[in-house]
């Protein structure tokens, strides 16, 4: 399919793999200066727009701002239209916000994401099936056999996967599968399930909707640690057995300052693009020990770039995201108390030094 996006201005064409129209970078303002105004400079080009042109989407997470009714979540809604090709639906599609009880399901949110996304003409990131963290307690509390879970299971993914068939193309479909020393976690899935649970809900995505690109998602595997090579092996494994994985998608979380090598993520990205994975990093974030001060948003900035430069030389990386759009909304400091200052905008919405880095790296400066 051939969608349209700007390059220097001009409208031009481009392969897109996801959503028609979602590599354009042609629905943002165009500015036109007031009659003799040679002052006023032009707003700076969307990231979306940059990105397109180097055949990436750049995406954010809607986060609760998005909610709201008032002036933030409007100026909220406009950057995240301006700037961003994609969404990732944070909360709206976890199990808990979706199934308060067991037999609801609660879609509003993500309709309107969707819905949202449609209009601006970003893909979406559907977000997660099979995780540890945020499922209900009438699930997680339940005494139920293995087949009774499974069905569950089943039902829940083909539920959802079947209402956003053709709308949402990208599922996170397991998360978080290894602990931090890289050892499988025992969780509800796995002792309800079996060990074969992760294949399983793979098998589970792919009948629900055989048009979906279907990722294994997980933190600390962006460079080399035992946890990136538990996660090769597990991967490579499972795909010779024809588990259908089309992605990684590595959540990246960092601390400013403590990023992999940009040798070392270059590598590891490699080898995980030699299975024939596409590679996504979402949830970016890089967070600071606050106070905010000069040099830690210098060195975010720096920090930014190698994780962006990272996927630009891999040509299987088609896709960074942002765990927000900006600091006002980020989960960060009630996560890591004393942390913050993660994203690319600041709490009053004003672009950081990261933004105008990031922009440059994809305007090829
Ligand atoms: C976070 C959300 O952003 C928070 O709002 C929520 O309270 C906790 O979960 N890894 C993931 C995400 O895969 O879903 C998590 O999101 C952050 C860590």
């Amino acid at each position: 399919m051939s969608v349209g996006r700007r390059v220097g201005g001009l409208c031009v064409l481009t392969a897109a793999w996801l959503l028609p129209g979602a590599f354009a970078g042609c629905g943002g303002s165009d500015f036109v200066a007031p009659p003799g105004d040679t002052t006023t400079p032009p707003p700076p080009t969307p990231l979306r727009t940059l990105a397109a042109a180097r055949g990436r989407y750049v995406g954010a997470a809607t986060g609760g701002t998005f909610q709201r009714a008032d002036a933030t979540g409007t100026t909220l809604r406009s950057l995240l239209a301006r700037e961003f090709s994609m969404v990732w639906s944070g909360n709206f599609l976890k199990f808990s916000t979706l199934r308060p009880s067991a037999g609801e399901y609660q879609f509003q949110w993500a309709d309107s994401m969707v819905a949202f996304a449609e209009a601006h003409q970003m893909a979406v990131r559907g977000h997660v099936f099979v995780w540890h963290n945020q499922n209900p307690t009438w699930l997680t509390g339940g005494s139920w056999t293995s087949a009774q879970v499974d069905s569950i299971l089943q039902d829940h993914i083909t539920t959802v996967m079947s209402r956003y068939r053709g709308r949402i193309r990208l599922w996170d479909v397991v998360n978080e599968p290894f602990d931090d020393d890289a050892v499988l976690r025992t969780t509800f899935w796995s002792t309800s399930l079996g060990p074969d649970y992760i294949e399983r809900a793979f098998r589970l995505a792919r009948a629900a909707d055989t048009t979906a690109v279907l990722f294994y998602v997980d933190y600390n595997i962006e460079g080399r640690s035992a946890k990136a090579d538990a996660t090769y092996n597990l991967i490579g494994s499972l795909l010779a057995r024809g588990v259908p994985i089309h992605g990684i998608a590595m959540q990246g979380h960092f601390q400013v300052g403590r990023l992999p090598s940009a040798e070392d993520l270059a590598w590891n990205f490699a080898r995980f693009a030699a299975l024939g994975l596409k590679i996504q990093i979402t949830e970016l974030d890089i967070r600071m020990t606050l106070p905010v001060t000069a040099e830690k948003l210098a060195q975010q900035a720096t920090d930014y770039r190698t994780i962006f430069t990272a996927c630009l030389v891999t040509s299987a990386c088609d896709a960074i995201e942002l765990a927000g759009v900006y600091d006002g909304d980020s989960w960060v400091p009630s996560t890591f108390p004393g942390e913050g200052s993660a994203l690319l905008w600041d709490a009053s919405f004003a672009a950081k030094p990261a933004y105008t880095s990031v922009s440059n790296l994809l305007a090829g400066n």
